[in-house]
């Protein structure tokens, strides 16, 4: 007996200097916080640079008024998708003053089932907490249902029972490729900017993932095996006061992922980062790149896009990685999943490879959006 506890002892001591170990080598802590549902007068000061706070944790001390902060997440296949976003924001900041969603605690859900027909809800949550540990992180929506992370960000999973709006089922996020900020791999995590652009913040936690989703929508059950992603974007200003328009995407196709994210702020300016990795390996990120839309229209095709735009037929990512070459790729606009004033999000084929390459590539699959503020 005596030997047991003496062992046991051992094992408890073993434990906890492993996990002592464990903390210093992330240099993380466990985090919780509850996100109060209304806004709060006070300065949203948010975090700029990559140190010792959670990869994906919130990065705004507060919500005010005119700051923002989300969790997204989508699963996309041929055929289907369905998108979520965990959002700790007000409406106008995001672009929607006429929104009548009375609180900063709110989630939406958005897709598409097999046959073509979209779907979209909304839902207000009165309490939401969200952890971190590690670098990843989790979330609790009152009236929707939560996600949680591994430490480590390689898995993700959501689950909904929303009686609000009858959705219930889960979605599944394995990650193939690793996590960024805006041109930094996570793993360079000491002093890498978080900032994209002037006031806008970006994290991908999951570039590309093995994904699945299992869902009863309305009595319809959706099942969705294809590519995952998820992100986090943050701002101090409203979106509509800084950002013009942007492309922004991700897809899988042949050994590539790709992450593309091209954008012009208020003043003119053009920021862009691209991301590509093979077999999970990176090949380039932050490099010159170019997205442009196609269309047999000039109100299609025209860069910049103004007031007068039309949706293109897709879009034309190209990629200047180097000493690893060329790059181009073709995202095809082939399905609307979401369209509004200021928005429309596809998904569709993507083709491409290394430009001069002999191996071209595809169809991959992917999911992409045009966010205007332009009028
Ligand atoms: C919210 O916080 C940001 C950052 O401190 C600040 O610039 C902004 O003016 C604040 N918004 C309001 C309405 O106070
Ligand atoms: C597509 O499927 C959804 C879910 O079952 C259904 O509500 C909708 O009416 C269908 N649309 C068409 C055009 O058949
Ligand atoms: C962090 O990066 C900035 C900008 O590149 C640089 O000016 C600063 O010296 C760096 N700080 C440290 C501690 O490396
Ligand atoms: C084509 O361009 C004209 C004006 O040049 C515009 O009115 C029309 O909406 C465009 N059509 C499409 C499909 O983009």
């Amino acid at each position: 007996m005596a030997q047991n506890r003496t062992l046991q002892m051992y094992f408890c001591l073993l434990l906890l200097a492993l996990s002592i170990i464990a903390s210093v080598t992330s240099g993380l802590e466990i985090s919780f916080a509850s996100i109060p549902s209304t806004f709060t007068n006070a300065p949203s000061i948010m975090v700029t640079t990559s140190s010792h706070s959670a990869f994906d944790g919130p990065k705004l001390s507060n919500i005010n008024s005119t700051s923002f902060d989300w969790w997204y997440f989508d699963i996309c296949s041929e055929e289907a998708s369905v998108q979520v976003v965990f959002m700790t924001s007000t409406p106008s900041a995001i672009g929607h003053p006429e929104s009548s969603i009375p609180l900063v605690t709110f989630v939406t859900l958005n897709g598409l089932f097999p046959n073509g027909t979209a779907f979209a809800y909304v839902v207000p949550s009165m309490n939401a907490y969200i952890a971190t540990d590690g670098d990843g992180s989790s979330g609790y929506f009152d009236g929707f249902g939560s996600w949680k992370g591994t430490p480590d960000m390689s898995c993700y999973t959501i689950t909904i029972d929303s009686d609000a709006v009858g959705v219930k089922g889960a979605l599944y996020f394995h990650g193939t490729a690793p996590a960024h900020y805006p041109f930094n791999f996570a793993a360079e995590r000491s002093n890498s900017t978080e900032i994209f652009a002037p006031n806008f913040g970006w994290a991908n936690a999951v570039p590309d993932s093995d994904a699945r989703a299992h869902l009863t929508i309305g009595g319809t059950k959706l099942h969705i095996v294809g590519r995952g992603y998820h992100d986090k974007n943050w701002g101090d200003a409203p979106l509509q006061d800084t950002s013009k328009t942007w492309y922004w995407g991700h897809a899988k196709v042949g050994p590539y992922a790709i992450v593309w994210f091209d954008y012009i702020s208020r003043d003119g300016q053009e920021y862009y980062s691209a991301y590509l990795t093979k077999n999970g390996v990176p090949v380039s990120l932050g490099s010159s790149m170019t997205v442009r839309p196609y269309g047999p229209n000039e109100t299609q095709y025209q860069y910049p896009p103004s007031a007068s735009s039309t949706n293109p037929t897709g879009f034309i990512i190209n990629i200047n990685a180097g000493f690893a070459g060329k790059f181009e790729f073709t995202a095809s606009n082939d399905n609307v999943v979401q369209a509004i004033d200021t928005y429309t999000r596809w998904t569709g084929q993507v083709t491409g490879g290394p430009v001069g390459g002999e191996e071209y590539y595809g169809p991959g699959v992917g999911l992409w959006e045009w966010m205007r503020f332009i009028s």
